[in-house]
C-alpha cells in the first residue's frame, strides 16, 4: 500500500470539547504519524479558498461561518493509505450515518458541525497541505 499524506483539521467544536488528544491518539493508534501541526484562527478569506470548490453548494455561508468561529487544529498525517485511511476513522459526512466508533459518531453534533475534515484524493491533499505547511514545516520520520 502507498505511503501518503493527507491533510487534516480537527474543526472548531471537537477543538472546543478538548478533545484534540483523544483524536490525535486515534491517528497514532491507526498507524498515522502527525508529520506537521499547527493551531490558527482562520479568517473569512482562507475559508473561502480553502473551500473554494464548494462555493455555489447553499451551505457554503454556513461552512465558512462555522470554520471561523474558533480555532482549528491543523496537521499532516502520514502513513500507509493515509487519505482513505483517515476517512475510516473520521466516519461519515453527516454524523447520524456515522459508524459507531468512528470520530464524528463519537465527537459530532450535525453535519454543520461534524469534528473534522480529511483531504479526499492525493491531488487535493497536495494542494491543501500546502495551504498550511511549508517543506520546512514537515517532518517526515
Ligand atoms: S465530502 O466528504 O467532502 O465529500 O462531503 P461533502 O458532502 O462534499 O461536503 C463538503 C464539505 O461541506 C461540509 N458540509 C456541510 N456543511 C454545512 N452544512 C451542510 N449541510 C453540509 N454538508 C456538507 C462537509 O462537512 C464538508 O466539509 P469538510 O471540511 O470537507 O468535511
Amino acid at each position: 500500500m502507498p505511503i501518503e499524506r493527507t491533510l487534516s483539521i480537527i474543526k472548531p467544536d471537537a477543538v472546543a470539547k478538548d478533545v484534540i488528544g483523544e483524536i490525535y491518539s486515534r491517528f497514532e493508534q491507526a498507524g498515522l504519524k502527525i508529520i506537521a501541526a499547527r493551531m490558527k484562527q482562520l479568517s473569512r478569506e482562507e475559508a473561502e479558498t480553502f473551500y473554494e470548490v464548494h462555493r455555489d453548494r447553499p451551505f457554503f455561508t454556513a461552512l465558512v461561518e462555522f470554520m471561523t468561529s474558533g480555532p482549528v487544529m491543523i496537521q499532516v498525517l502520514e502513513g500507509e493509505n493515509a487519505i482513505a485511511r483517515n476517512r475510516e476513522l473520521m466516519g461519515a459526512t453527516n454524523p447520524a450515518e456515522a459508524a459507531p466508533g468512528t470520530i464524528r459518531a463519537d465527537f459530532a453534533q450535525s453535519i454543520d458541525a461534524n469534528a473534522v475534515h480529511g483531504s479526499d484524493a492525493p491531488e487535493t491533499a497536495r494542494v491543501e497541505i500546502a495551504c498550511f505547511f511549508g517543506d520546512d514545516d514537515i517532518h517526515s520520520r
